[in-house]
C-alpha cells in the first residue's frame, strides 16, 4: 500500500483553465533535454526571456534551482537520475496547474523517465525539445572543464563518455546547436509555440 492511499484530494475553486483564462494563455512544459554543454540552459534562458516580454507568465527550471535545493540529496546514479526527473516533473506539473509556462533544463538521459513526464501531463502540456548535439562538439565546448575531468576519470558515470544517454525518438521540436545559432535556435521554437497557439 502506497503512503498516500489514505489521502484525499481536495479540489479547489481556482481551476487552472479558470487560471489560463486570467492569463490569457496556455500553460505547458517545454522540456529540455540533451547532453551536459548542448546549450539546454542557454536556450531555455532565451526563451524564457522572449516568453516573459510577450506577456506569458513564466518559471523556469534548472540544475541551480533544483539540484542545491529540493534534490540536493540526490547524485547521478540511474536511480538517483531517475528520482530527479520524477521530482521535477511533479514540479512542472504543478506549475502548468498554477497556469505557467515552465521550462525545464535536465539532461533527463533516460527515454521512460521523460516518458513518464509525459503521460502525468495532458498531451498538449508537455513540449519534449531535442537540444541535438554531437558530443565532440559538447566535449569541446565543456563549459564547467567536467568532460575533461571524465575523461581523466576523475568523474565516473558521466553522461556521453560512460553512462548513457537515450535519444528523444519522437520529440515535438528538435534544435540543432551544433550547426544553429542560439538565435536561430530560439526563432525556431518561438514559431513552433506560436504555430501550436501557445503564444496567443
Ligand atoms: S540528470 O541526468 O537529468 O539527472 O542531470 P541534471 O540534473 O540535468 O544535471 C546535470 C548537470 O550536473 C553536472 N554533472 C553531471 N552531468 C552528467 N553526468 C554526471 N556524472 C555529472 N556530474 C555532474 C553537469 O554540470 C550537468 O550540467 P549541464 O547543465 O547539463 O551541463
Amino acid at each position: 500500500m502506497s503512503s498516500s492511499s489514505n489521502i484525499v484530494w481536495h479540489e479547489s475553486h481556482v481551476t487552472k483553465e479558470a487560471r489560463q483564462k486570467l492569463n490569457q494563455h496556455k500553460s505547458a512544459v517545454l522540456w529540455f533535454t540533451g547532453l551536459s554543454g548542448s546549450g539546454k540552459s542557454t536556450l531555455s534562458v532565451a526563451v524564457e526571456k522572449e516568453l516573459f516580454e510577450k506577456g506569458l507568465r513564466t518559471y523556469r527550471l534548472d540544475g541551480d534551482n533544483v539540484r542545491h535545493g529540493l534534490n540536493n540529496n540526490l547524485g547521478f546514479s540511474a536511480e538517483d537520475r531517475t528520482e530527479n526527473i520524477r521530482r521535477i516533473g511533479e514540479v512542472s506539473k504543478l506549475m502548468v496547474d498554477a497556469g505557467l509556462v515552465t521550462l525545464t533544463a535536465f539532461i533527463s538521459p533516460y527515454q521512460a523517465d521523460r516518458q513518464q513526464v509525459r503521460e502525468i501531463l495532458a498531451p498538449d502540456e508537455f513540449i519534449e525539445v531535442y537540444v541535438k548535439c554531437s558530443l565532440e562538439t559538447c566535449e569541446k565546448r565543456d563549459p564547467k572543464g567536467l568532460y575533461a575531468k571524465a575523461r581523466a576519470g576523475e568523474i565516473k558515470g558521466f553522461t556521453g563518455i560512460d553512462d548513457p544517454y537515450e535519444e528523444p525518438e519522437n520529440p515535438e521540436l528538435t534544435v540543432d546547436t551544433t550547426s544553429a545559432g542560439l538565435e536561430e535556435s530560439v526563432k525556431q521554437i518561438l514559431q513552433y509555440l506560436e504555430k501550436s497557439g501557445y503564444i496567443p
